[in-house]
C-alpha cells in the first residue's frame, strides 16, 4: 500500500475523528490524515480490534484506550545532536553572528534533547542564551522538565559534551544547573495556540512539520518567520526542505537552515 493511501472508509474515519474531538478533545485536524490512518491501522492490529468501527465503539467510553492510541500515534523520536552535520552547520552560523545574545525557541522539542543540545552548543560558543522549549504533549514536557536521562541515552555524545552531564543516580545523568537555568519548558500546540511572542534569533522546528497538512505547515512557517528577529534563523528537519522559502522572506543559507532576509 502507498504511504499516502487511505486505509478506512471516509465516512467511518470522519465519524471516528469527530468522536475523538467531541468526546475526548483529541483534535487531529491539520495533520496528514493518510499518515494518521496508517498508524491507526497499526494500532488496530496491536490492540486486537477487528475494525475501525469496533475501535470507535470502545473509544466512546474508554478514555485510557484513547490515551494509548494518542501516544501510539505521536512520534517522540529524538536524540542529542540529532543529525550531527546540522549542528555543525548551525554552530558555524551562530559563530559568524556579531551578536553574543541568542533568544531561541525549540518547537516540538519532545523530551528536550534538542533544547539541551542547543544549550551545550551555546555554552561552547560562549553565548548568552535563553531557550524556550515547547511540545504539545504534556507528558513529554513533564519528562523534559526533569532534565534527567538514562546514562545510555547520553552515551552517543562526544566525550567533552558527555562530561558536562552530571551523574544523578544509578545509570542516570542530569543536565547541569548552569545550562538548565537557561531553558524553559512549556506545553504549546503549534496548530491551536497563539505563538510565543518573539523576537527569536533562532527557531528550531525539526521533524514536526512533516506530520502537518500543507496549509497548516505553511501557516506555521509564516508564524515562525513573523516571530524571527531580522537575520534570525529557522532550522528544519533533514527531510523538510522549504523549497518555497522566498515566499516567506527566508533565504536558504545552508541545508535545513533559513535566514530571515
Ligand atoms: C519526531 S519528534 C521531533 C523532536 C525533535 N524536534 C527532533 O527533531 O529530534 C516530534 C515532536 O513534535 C511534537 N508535536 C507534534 N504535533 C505538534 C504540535 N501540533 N505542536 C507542538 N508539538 C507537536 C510531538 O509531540 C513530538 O514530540
Amino acid at each position: 500500500m502507498r504511504p499516502d493511501a487511505c486505509h478506512f472508509d471516509a465516512g467511518d474515519w470522519q465519524a471516528f475523528t469527530s468522536l475523538l474531538a467531541k468526546r475526548w478533545h483529541v483534535d487531529w485536524s491539520g495533520y496528514k490524515q493518510a499518515q494518521l490512518q496508517r498508524r491507526t491501522h497499526g494500532f488496530l492490529a496491536y490492540e486486537g480490534f477487528p475494525s475501525l468501527r469496533a475501535l470507535a465503539a470502545k473509544a466512546a467510553t474508554d478514555g485510557a484506550l484513547v490515551a494509548r492510541l494518542h501516544s501510539y500515534l505521536t512520534i517522540h523520536v529524538t536524540e542529542f545532536f540529532r543529525d550531527p552535520d546540522f549542528w555543525r552547520r548551525l554552530g558555524r552560523l551562530l559563530q559568524s553572528r556579531p551578536a553574543r545574545e541568542l533568544r531561541a525557541w525549540s518547537a516540538g522539542t519532545a523530551w528536550g534533547a534538542e533544547a539541551v543540545s542547543l544549550g551545550l552548543l551555546c555554552e561552547q560558543l560562549h553565548l548568552n542564551y535563553t531557550i524556550l522549549a515547547t511540545d504539545n504533549d504534556a507528558d513529554t514536557i513533564k519528562a523534559a522538565r526533569t532534565l534527567e536521562y538514562p546514562a545510555g541515552v547520553a552515551a552517543a555524545l562526544p566525550t567533552a559534551l558527555r562530561a558536562q552531564l552530571q551523574p544523578s543516580g544509578p545509570d542516570r545523568v542530569r543536565v547541569p544547573a548552569r545550562i538548565a537555568s537557561h531553558v524553559t519548558f512549556r506545553v504549546h500546540h503549534l496548530l491551536r495556540d497563539a505563538f510565543p511572542v518573539g523576537p527569536f534569533d533562532l527557531v528550531l522546528c525539526r521533524n514536526v512539520l512533516i506530520y502537518f497538512e500543507s496549509p497548516a505547515r505553511r501557516e506555521a512557517i509564516g508564524r515562525f518567520t513573523a516571530g524571527l528577529a531580522d537575520n534570525g534563523i529557522l532550522g528544519l528537519g533533514a527531510t523538510e526542505a522549504l523549497l518555497e522559502c522566498h515566499q516567506f522572506g527566508l533565504v536558504n543559507v545552508a541545508p535545513s537552515l533559513y535566514q530571515k532576509a
